[in-house]
């Protein structure tokens, strides 16, 4: 039995449910990662960070969600709001903690997990990395070692039986963009920190870009022929919002942090948009939030960026299809977490309705998840847990959007 309950939306704060008109079959749901979620992934790079003393670790992950062991309840709470899917990853640390050495028990676990999706009307679309590598693959020097591409393919090999438990939908690498600033962290180099802290992200070589490309490459090609699943990677966008004189910063902005990747998924299956806010341009460059603009606890509070990220990335990749594998907003307010889903929904309705082919949208988070570096402060989730009896309380916001599901799923046959 689930020890949950249902919190109650304030009779003033009730939101209309919005008529949108998606395509059969979207794919609506929520997502998470393995490390933000599970807990104790303790052969992991972040797990390892967590206790190195960083001057940047808010708190360490430790028992997170215990997702790991809770996911059957988690899953009948997703499938009883009505969504039809669920987006995970799997933790390569617990399937190789050591290079070499598979956990048959830790591929059971995900197989598990798959099936357990399929049984409960979710499609499962997976994640093959979702920001943690194995300590072994980091300190043998991560996605920069020669052997990163064939290790990383290896690795997507081993769990094909996982995703042939019905993966509809596989990302290889989450947000790419972001793994060079990780191998910097991990580095110490005080510019990272500097980034986590609010600075600038620091310029990232090609080299580090091909990389990644590769190692991208050879995991979709093992599991496009070992697999009937839709395969490619999921990319962080934001609306990049700028005036004829800011033009030339926001397209170095783009051309740097997120049209190589978005190039890159020209010849896969689909391509996930990670959607959060708008970043704004100027001719002096980026033009932080002032004291007038709505701020989330982390960026600034601004729904409609997602109709825009998913026509910028149509703009690159043409005629492959799109996921929102996440978009979601960090508060301690649910209500602002409810006015979210609906303005960003209408700005993907405007989009799709405009041409672009969106295939699902997948809400970060389904729980309350460890934020990184910020630790369990920032609140995404449609769930939240008890982080001493693990208790799950669905809010208000998760039923209000398993409402919205409901009006706009048409018949399934
Ligand atoms: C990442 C998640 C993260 C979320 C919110 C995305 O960049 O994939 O791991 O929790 O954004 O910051």
């Amino acid at each position: 039995m689930t020890s949950s309950e249902h919190r109650k939306t304030p009779v003033n704060k009730v939101v209309e449910i919005p008529h949108l008109a998606f395509p059969k079959g979207f794919l609506w749901g929520a997502a998470t990662a393995a490390h933000q979620v599970e807990g104790n992934n303790i052969a992991s790079d972040w797990w390892e960070l967590e206790h190195s003393g960083s001057p940047v670790i808010v708190e360490p992950s430790g028992d997170a969600a215990d997702h790991f062991n809770r996911w059957p309840a988690d899953l009948d709470l997703l499938a009883g709001l009505g969504l039809n899917s669920y987006r995970f990853s799997i933790e390569w640390s617990r399937i190789e903690p050591v290079r070499g050495q598979i956990s048959r028990a830790a591929l059971d676990h995900y197989k598990r997990m798959v099936a357990g999706c399929v049984e409960r009307g979710l499609t499962p679309i997976v994640t093959l990395q979702h920001v943690t590598l194995p300590m072994w693959f980091r300190r043998a020097g991560g996605w920069q070692a020669d052997d990163s591409a064939d290790l990383f393919g290896q690795y997507a090999e081993t769990v094909l039986p996982v995703l042939n438990e019905g993966a509809a939908w596989v990302a290889t690498i989450n947000e790419p963009g972001f793994q060079p600033l990780m191998s910097a962290l991990h580095r110490g180099d005080e510019a990272a920190l500097n980034a986590w802290r609010g600075g600038p992200i620091p310029e990232v070589t090609p080299d580090e870009i091909d990389d990644l490309v590769r190692a991208h490459r050879a995991a979709r090609d093992v599991v496009r022929a070992g697999t009937d699943a839709q395969v490619g990677w999921t990319v962080v966008l934001h609306d990049l919002q700028y005036d004829s004189e800011g033009e030339a910063e926001a397209k170095q902005w783009f051309d740097t942090h997120e049209a190589p990747y978005l190039r890159a998924a020209r010849e896969d299956d689909f391509v996930g948009v990670q959607n959060y806010t708008r970043s704004r341009f100027d001719a002096t460059g980026e033009v932080l939030p002032g004291p007038d603009d709505r701020m989330t606890a982390i960026w600034e509070y601004y729904p409609e960026s997602l109709g825009n990220a998913v026509r910028l990335a149509k703009s690159v990749v043409g005629d492959v299809p799109i996921v929102v594998t996440e978009n979601g907003v960090p508060t301690e307010d649910d209500s602002e977490r409810i006015e979210f889903i609906d303005r960003a929904l209408r700005s993907l309705d405007e989009a799709i309705a405009d041409g672009v082919d969106v295939r699902g949208y997948l809400h970060w988070s389904a729980i309350d998840n460890f934020e990184w570096a910020l630790g369990y402060g920032p609140r995404f989730g449609l769930i939240e847990f008890d982080r001493t009896t693990f208790a799950r309380t669905v809010k208000p916001s998760a039923d209000w959007y398993g409402r919205l599901v409901r009006a706009n799923s048409g018949p399934t046959v």
